[in-house]
């Protein structure tokens, strides 16, 4: 299933704030549609967003430069978003085809994902236990996606893995995405609230760890979805491969390490409110609500992107895959 359709001039969005009881798609139509549709994440995961933004920067009549900045404005931390809106820039600066610059972002993804999913999956062995945290999967990018890749592209060769999925609070995307996904891809998986990772692998049951990534440090620190580190520490414990997937438009040189990532903070309506019938808290209890947390490089067996797997020193070996230019 397509998450973002393209046709005629007009975009299709697969409302993921719906799954996994109803499969909707929407089509934005002004600025706002699309600035909403990021920020109540209908779109969600680091390329996904990316890929939303930049057909935004083509289908929208407004002045560029500006919007740009509203759509970065809206989830601050996923580095593809703005990666994509200043590539879109770019393309509009050269007087390129707006459209043709979207859909190459677009397909240039698919690319990325299916070699991210072939280097993963030699890292893996079937039969293999596999723990996920937050939603890493087609979803969250085009086809494949990242952290779940290796996983649904090993599913088409014939791979049977046990998969144990971390619910993710608070907005459960592991839940309601993850699951969803790799139960129609027909995949063992197994639902877990986050809090029973522990459990899981001092049992044996996980072999591998392998998540997505919002932003990856020069040094090698990641920030992912709140609740990440906690697993890589985790995994460091009992001894447990763990994997970051992403494309190399993940990267961000310009930054040195992960304290100098801009960490999202929510609203506090998801913690006590949001998926429950009656408020889980008082009205006046203060909730904080970080989206995402930052993973120490030291805590990291590979990070895996489109250009190979790129195992430590991270700070010497990411470098080794940059651009010149
Ligand atoms: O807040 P979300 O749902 O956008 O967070 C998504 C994640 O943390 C993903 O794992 C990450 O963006 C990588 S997506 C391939």
């Amino acid at each position: 299933m397509e998450n973002i359709i393209y046709s005629d001039g007009e975009l299709k969005l697969l409302d993921q704030t719906l799954l996994p009881c109803r499969e909707e798609y929407i089509t934005p139509k002004t600025k706002e549609d699309y600035f909403y549709a990021i920020k109540a994440l209908q779109v969600r995961g680091a390329p996904a967003i990316g890929i939303f933004a930049a057909y935004a920067m083509a289908l929208l009549p407004d002045d560029k430069v500006e919007l740009k900045d509203y759509l970065d404005s809206a989830r601050p931390t996923a580095v593809n978003l703005s990666w994509a809106t200043e590539r879109m820039l770019k393309a509009y600066r050269d007087g390129k085809n707006l459209i043709d610059e979207a859909k190459k972002i677009h397909n240039e993804d698919r690319e990325m994902c299916r070699k991210i999913s072939e280097y993963g999956l030699s890292l893996l062995n079937d039969g293999d236990g596999v723990l996920t945290h937050c939603n890493a999967g087609a979803l969250a990018a085009s086809s494949y996606g990242t952290g779940l890749g290796p996983l649904l592209l090993g599913k088409e060769r014939g791979y049977n893995f046990h998969v144990y999925c971390d619910e993710t609070r608070p907005l459960l995307q592991g839940a309601r995405l993850t699951s969803y996904e790799l139960e129609k891809a027909g995949i063992d998986v197994t639902l877990i609230c986050d809090n029973m990772a522990s459990l899981v692998m001092k049992q044996g049951k996980i072999n591998a760890v392998l998540v997505g990534t919002d932003r990856i440090a020069a040094n090698g620190d990641i920030a992912n979805k709140i609740g990440t580190s906690g697993a890589a520490i985790l995994a460091k414990y009992y001894g447990i491969p763990f994997y970051v997937l992403g494309p190399y438009s993940t990267i961000d040189y310009s930054c040195s390490c992960g304290d100098e990532i801009v960490i999202e903070e929510r609203s506090g309506d998801e913690i006590k409110n949001m998926w429950y019938e009656k408020p889980m808290a008082l009205k006046e209890t203060k909730c904080y609500n970080p989206a995402f947390d930052i993973t120490d490089h030291s805590l990291i067996s590979a990070i895996i992107t489109d250009r190979g797997i790129v195992k430590p020193p991270f700070d010497i070996n990411l470098e080794r895959i940059k651009d010149n230019d």
